[in-house]
């Protein structure tokens, strides 16, 4: 199995990757922390907490940082509603994160794996700056990095920028500089990555699991599901356990820090126009179909 930390903002698309981190027969998910994002630091531990406690699972979770490196924290409670998942009545968790935060878990977690643990990042990237930050020495422990962030074209956010991207552009430069392995799931795939109205609507009738999903779901983006929804962070997940589904371009990316209008872009050289060497492998394209079928395979294998 792949040893996998997942770094998430909770987030409905990121309840689907959590499901996916969690039921996937080829990952053994180690440890799960929270970072700022879609809501505040403390609404997203509780949201994670609450789904670790729906799925009975027994993974640790460490909360992470309360705001972006340099920057104020702009959220997302318009996508997600104010709690972060909206949609679902959760039971109060009885849980308890680590005292540690998370930086500090995921190196102490990195340091007693036997083998190189894989981390996933499907929010903003402020968590895993700090790691490389404080604890360079853990670069080695770290497998790969695949963050669901960014874009080759348009952004989600500002015309050029992506959420994840945007929220902290300083954490996303230090990462993308760090010399680690970058699988970047950006909006050039998640923006396919789109689940049909026909699809969510057999959800309820699958399980307990589907139920839940799909109520989030009917509040997803104010409950737009006549065109579909798309599973930004549940990219990353599928990546790890089924990458015949990507094409991926070995180029050299940078993020924006300073831009007037610009600041949180991924700068894809897919040409190579800048002459640098190549420090991300960025999904470009993505078998949709296969991609639902491994949804509902996955899907499937939930309580
Ligand atoms: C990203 O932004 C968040 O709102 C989603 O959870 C996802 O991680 C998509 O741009
Ligand atoms: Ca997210």
């Amino acid at each position: 199995k792949i040893p996998v930390i997942l770094d998430t903002d909770p987030g409905i698309d990121d309840a689907m990757a959590l499901a996916a981190a969690l039921f996937s027969p080829q990952l053994d998910l180690q440890l799960v922390t929270t970072v700022a994002g879609n809501v505040s630091v403390e609404k997203t531990t509780r949201n994670a907490l609450q789904l670790l406690q729906f799925w009975n699972a027994d993974v640790p979770l460490a909360q992470g940082a309360a705001a972006p490196l340099l920057r104020p924290l702009r959220d997302a409670a318009s996508v997600h509603g104010e709690s972060g998942l909206a949609g679902y009545d959760f039971i109060d968790h009885q849980r308890q994160a680590l005292t540690t935060p998370a930086f500090q878990a995921i190196r102490d977690r990195l340091m007693a794996s036997p083998e190189p643990v894989t981390l996933v990042a499907i929010g903003p990237l402020t968590n895993i700056a700090l790691l490389l930050t404080h604890y360079p020495e853990c670069a080695f422990a770290i497998r790969q990095l695949v963050l669901m962030g960014g874009s080759a074209g348009r952004g989600n956010f500002t015309p050029t920028a992506e959420f994840n991207i945007a929220i902290d552009p300083e954490a996303a430069a230090c990462v993308f500089r760090s010399g680690l392995e970058i699988v970047m799931c950006g909006l050039d795939v998640t923006h396919k990555a789109v689940l049909t109205p026909d699809f969510i609507a057999t959800l309820p009738g699958l399980n307990a699991s589907g139920t839940m999903l799909h109520a989030l779901f009917s509040h997803y983006r104010g409950g737009s599901m006549t065109t579909g929804l798309r599973m930004h962070d549940l990219c990353t997940i599928a990546y790890l356990v089924k990458p015949e589904l990507f094409t991926l371009h070995h180029c050299f990316v940078a993020v924006e820090t300073q831009g007037e209008f610009t600041a949180g872009t991924t700068v894809v050289d897919i040409e190579g126009r800048l002459g640098r060497a190549p420090n991300a492998r960025v999904a470009l394209e993505l078998d949709v179909e296969g991609f639902r079928a491994w949804v509902a395979e996955m899907l499937a294998l939930t309580p």
